[in-house]
């Protein structure tokens, strides 16, 4: 990793805004769907390695399935939150750059790269480093799950995609409502859907759409691979900071897999806002996140 994209990873996650919306979304606990999965995939004796920890979400959720847990992370105010968070003495943490594991060849039964962690990898030979680190670190037989943002991914598409979402789960209890649900208010889910509208990035749609005939173009005149940006918002906090981050295609993430030397057990497209609830096929085909679950054999 270059200093340069240590550097804007470590600005743009150090800062107290960002930490504390982690703190918060840690205190929410996982996902439904990360639920499932890790019931499935996590045995009692098994070793786990939490990679871009963030505030220990995961690593709290996930400690009491298994034997141990070590939780990495580059950002220092992140490993501190999380070593507040988490309470369970099976969790480790370790300061470190995911490119470079400081862990040992066959140690890990169980990788976690949740919440996009791969996004924020930029360049390709980096992915595919850190990609060949995760299958060395792993014990034959172990396994990996990942999530990560595809083309349609940008803050605007997920504002749109979810004011539809509420609109058509509009729930007419409030009292029973959490976000990021239907809030029943039928004018706020309208305003999330406007919001989408307007923050959707026309020209980034255009270019993802295009890359797959135009990567080469692309790269020769913006010296970015097709694919490429940079976010300045992640979780719910607005930052000052852009960060790089990557969207893939399907073709890209599986490549990478494959690469590396695992079998794709699982790929499947998930609805990151809709909590337990599930979407109608047509809507969830514009899905933004892909799951895996991967294993080395
Ligand atoms: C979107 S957050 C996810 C946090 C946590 N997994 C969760 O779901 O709440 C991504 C995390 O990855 C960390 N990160 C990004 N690049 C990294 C790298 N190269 N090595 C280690 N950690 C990294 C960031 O500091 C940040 O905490």
């Amino acid at each position: 990793m270059t200093d340069n994209q240590k550097n804007s990873i470590v600005k743009k996650y150090g800062q107290p805004q960002e930490i504390r919306a982690f703190i918060d979304y840690s205190k929410k606990g996982l996902e439904a769907y990360e639920k499932t999965v890790f019931a499935r995939m996590i045995k009692d004796d098994d070793v786990v390695l939490d990679l871009g920890c963030g505030a220990g979400r995961e690593a709290h959720a996930v400690a009491a399935l298994c034997s141990k847990v070590y939780a990495l992370d580059l950002v220092h105010g992140m490993l501190r939150s999380a070593k507040g968070f988490v309470t369970e003495n099976n969790v480790y943490f370790i300061r470190a750059d995911a490119t470079y594991l400081p862990v040992r060849d066959n140690s890990v039964d169980v990788v976690l790269m949740a919440k996009q962690f791969m996004n924020h990898i930029t360049v390709s030979q980096r992915r595919m480093i850190t990609m060949n680190e995760v299958y060395r670190v792993l014990k034959p037989g172990g396994r990996v799950y990942l999530t990560v943002h595809n083309d349609l991914f940008n803050i605007g598409t997920a504002h749109l995609l979810n004011g539809v979402y509420k609109i058509m789960h509009a729930n007419p209890d409030p009292r029973k409502l959490t976000r990021p649900h239907g809030s029943g208010d039928r004018g706020a889910d309208l305003g999330s859907l406007l919001v989408g509208f307007f923050l959707l990035r026309p020209k980034s749609i255009i270019v993802n759409a295009y890359r797959r005939i135009a990567s080469k173009v692309i790269k020769e005149y913006t010296g970015k691979e097709a694919g490429d940006w940079e976010i300045s918002r992640v979780s719910d906090a607005f930052s000052p900071f852009k960060s790089p981050y990557h969207n893939f295609t399907v073709k890209e993430i599986s490549s990478l897999a494959f690469n590396a030397g695992f079998r794709i057990d699982e790929m499947r497209d998930i609805w990151e806002l809709s909590g337990k609830r599930t979407l109608p096929e047509f809507l969830r085909k514009g899905a933004f996140t892909m799951a895996l679950v991967l294993q080395k054999d």
